[in-house]
């Protein structure tokens, strides 16, 4: 054999043992390095006599070409092996559930607003909000409460100081006075709730200074008592998750409305007096658990829309309260003492979306 085939040999083997990029690399550098054996031998053709090297520099130039060949070739199985590899240890598994257990927990006064919206929605009601802080005409004169009358005192309410032209801000008592906002804005049919924080100088184990309410407002040509009926019972049902539910409507008064009714949910105890569960939709016992009645025709008014044309119904009802009759908590006064171990216990797991499809809570 040749002395030029076994160094093509030797190269050949080198180049095919060589497992990793590096080790590839020396075994080029080798060959066709600077210094080489094939470059040495180039090197070394100037010392031949001119008919001999043309013939020794074609077989090297052959030889040359051979290793480099092989030294691509090689290359690109190494790193098609070395990407194979990483695809294989990087392998991600969609089926696995993501972070077992997020941190935080969302508070029972949300989840309830959020199941309120949930229920509401589904029945074509839109969401509509408006500010905390309001004037006296969007809380009382506008929803027909007449100037001094007593029921301004009966709502215990936060003033802000006098004004330069004598009116006083407030702290809104409750979400009634965006139904005015509603209606002097939008033309009817108007479907709307609206959930929203509420203020009273009060607190005590089911009273603290601010609270949360949600109003409803359905406003249309032949809106009557029937459909006010029918839309709170179908939502006590969907809200305590209930096939049946007993409920009663008791007269009242509310300015804004006419006639004014308040509605009883029948429930019972069950076990001990203190610590027993209070359940829902059926007993003996009433349990008032919001307001409601006929939107009064000088509201309408007030709002620029004639009562001959247009009624319709109106409801409020406090969802603090709503949150503990559902799952259960006795005192108000913790919804707000931030304490963490509280919110560990009543809250709610921040990845489940209250919803009709899959269940309003779990
Ligand atoms: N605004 C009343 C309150 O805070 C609740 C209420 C009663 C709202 C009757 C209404 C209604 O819309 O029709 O006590």
């Amino acid at each position: 054999m040749s002395d030029l085939e076994t160094l093509e040999r030797e190269t050949l083997a080198k180049i095919a043992a060589a497992e990793t990029i590096a080790a590839l690399e020396d075994a080029r550098v080798a060959a066709l390095g600077k210094k080489g054996v094939v470059s040495e031998r180039m090197k070394a053709l100037g010392q031949l006599a001119p008919e001999e090297r043309k013939a020794a520099g074609a077989a090297l130039n052959v030889l040359k070409d051979k290793i480099a060949a092989a030294i691509d070739a090689k290359k690109q199985k190494l790193e098609d092996a070395a990407l194979d590899e990483r695809l294989a240890t990087e392998k991600i598994d969609v089926t696995l559930p993501i972070a077992p257990s997020p941190r935080g927990r969302i508070h029972p006064v949300t989840q309830a607003m959020e199941e309120i919206v949930a229920i509401f929605s589904a029945m074509g009601f839109d969401v509509a909000e408006g500010p905390d802080i309001e004037d006296d005409f969007h809380n009382f004169t506008a929803l027909n409460f007449p100037p001094d009358h007593p029921a301004r005192e009966m709502h215990d309410t936060f003033f802000f100081n006098e004004k330069e032209d004598g009116g006083r801000m407030l702290l809104r008592t409750h979400t009634s006075p965006v139904q005015i906002r509603t209606m002097m804005t939008r033309k009817p049919p108007i479907r709307i709730i609206i959930p929203g924080r509420t203020f009273r100088c009060d607190s005590d184990q089911t009273h603290t200074p601010m609270f949360h309410q949600v109003e409803g407002l359905v406003i249309d040509r032949e809106t009557h008592m029937g459909h006010l009926k029918g839309t709170l019972e179908a939502f006590c049902k969907a809200y305590f998750e209930i096939d049946s539910v007993k409920t009663r409507f008791r007269p009242h008064f509310f300015p804004f409305t006419e006639p004014s009714a308040e509605m009883d949910i029948g429930y019972e105890r069950v076990g001990p007096k203190d610590s027993g569960e209070i359940r829902i939709g059926q007993g003996a016992k009433w349990m008032e658990i919001l307001g409601s009645g006929m939107v009064h025709p000088n509201v309408l008014r007030n709002c620029g829309l004639d009562p001959d044309e247009y009624q319709g119904f109106a409801f409020g009802m406090g969802i603090d309260r709503l949150a503990m009759l559902k799952y259960g908590i006795p005192d108000l006064r913790d919804f707000f003492a931030a304490d963490a171990r509280w919110i560990e216990h009543y809250g709610f797991d921040p990845l489940d979306m209250p919803n009709l499809a899959t269940g309003l809570s779990r």
